[in-house]
């Protein structure tokens, strides 16, 4: 039976890498052969909001419920749209709405890529960042009030439910548990955050006596991000609210040379709702239009979603063709981000045809 992708390009490069994150599933498709159905949806981006006034239809979660899986580009244009509004009204509502509350990002410095960290090498990075995905500091509990006066104030709340909590730290945990260190950070500021830090440092503390084979620590946030950057081999699995979370997973992938090849799985581990599929990185306007965005993220993306849906032989030879030709450094072949002169074409069809065999 046909496993059934909904596809969302979204906005700027969004559209350029989607193609080749399609491409490479067909290829990945043909090889081992699985029956994968595409279809495309023109909502979700900010062209839409422009000619519909919304981000998506009113029926959206209805069109998109029956779905297998999502597979997102990237959303956001702020001349167009201000942000808050593209984002709370399309990527933010599929999280929620589909109670996808892990958001699972590897990071892993590749073969053939430089770390601007001077003297690493592949397998010194090689972790994963388990995001909180629906709640934490990404709470709509908040308001304005007294506005446009001097007594203005605006609150946005903090929000950790215990099942909410406990829920992303057990899928961290079993996660850490499947990797050979064994090894669970745990992302915190309960120095300073006084209520909902201690919280989550007492819920990792409880969670961590169901796992005592598990070596965890925590650091703070603020120390965290120094530690990515000066012992980015001491992290295995590192869990964190959705914010500490957010800012983790790009600076791990920064540390491996690109923020242009990491992918993301935002899961409902149960299955209830489908889960969404999409690169770390947004729509980049900055290198929108030229041809130039590394789709690798939106491949590996692809490979996650194949490993979700049961296929994790198939999933694991598309990262083994992104490696392979990362390693090969074929600069016409490679995107400038990772030294090359090529095309996000150029890059996507190389894999593809990698993966083909
Ligand atoms: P960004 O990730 O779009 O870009 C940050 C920098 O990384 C830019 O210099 C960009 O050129 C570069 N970059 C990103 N992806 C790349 C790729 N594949 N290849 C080469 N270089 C790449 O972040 P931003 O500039 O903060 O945000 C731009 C827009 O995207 C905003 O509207 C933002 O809200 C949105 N955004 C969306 C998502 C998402 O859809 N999941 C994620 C992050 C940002
Ligand atoms: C991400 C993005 C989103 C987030 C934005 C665009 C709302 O940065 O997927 O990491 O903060 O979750
Ligand atoms: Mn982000």
């Amino acid at each position: 039976m046909a496993h059934r992708i909904a596809v969302i390009a979204g906005d700027g490069i969004g559209t350029e890498v989607m193609p080749e994150g399609i491409r490479a599933l067909e290829a990945t498709a043909k090889r081992f052969n699985i029956d994968l159905e595409f279809t495309t949806f023109e909502f979700g981006s900010c062209d839409y909001y422009l000619e519909h006034g919304k981000m998506l239809p009113d029926d959206w979660f209805e069109q998109l419920k029956g779905f297998d899986a999502l597979f997102y580009g990237a959303v956001g244009w702020p001349e167009k749209v201000p942000d808050h509004i593209s984002l709370w009204g399309s990527l933010l509502q599929f999280r929620r709405q589909f109670d996808q509350y892990i958001n699972l990002r590897p990071c892993r410095l590749m073969p053939g890529i430089k770390s601007p960290l001077a003297g690493r090498k592949p397998g010194d990075i090689d972790f994963y960042v388990v995001r909180e995905n629906t709640e934490g500091e990404y709470s709509s509990v908040g308001g304005k009030m007294y506005e446009g006066t001097e007594r203005e104030i605006v609150i946005q709340e903090t929000v950790m439910s215990r099942t909410g909590v406990d829920r992303v730290l057990k899928y961290a945990f079993d996660l850490a548990q499947t990797r050979p260190r064994k090894k669970l950070t745990s992302a915190t500021k309960s120095n300073g955050i006084s209520i909902t830090m201690p919280y989550w440092d007492e819920r990792v503390a409880e969670m961590a006596k169901q796992y005592p084979e598990i070596a965890v620590d925590k650091f703070h946030i603020d120390i965290l991000t120094a530690n990515f950057v000066l012992h980015p081999d001491w992290f295995d699995v590192v869990v964190g609210s959705n914010l500490f979370g957010d800012i983790l997973s790009d600076l791990g992938p920064a540390c491996t040379g690109t923020i242009g090849i990491a992918p993301s799985a935002n899961i409902n581990p149960e299955g209830k709702f489908p889960s969404l599929f999409e690169p770390v990185h947004g729509s980049a306007p900055d290198i929108a239009g030229k041809g130039i965005a590394n789709p690798i993220g939106q491949i590996w993306s692809g490979a996650m979603m194949l490993e979700h849906l049961g296929y994790k032989e198939a999933g694991d030879a598309m990262v083994d063709a992104i490696e392979a030709v990362l390693s090969e450094g074929d600069s016409q072949v490679l995107t400038r981000d990772v030294g090359g002169k090529g095309t996000t074409e150029s890059l996507g069809k190389a894999i593809a045809e990698r993966i083909g065999g």
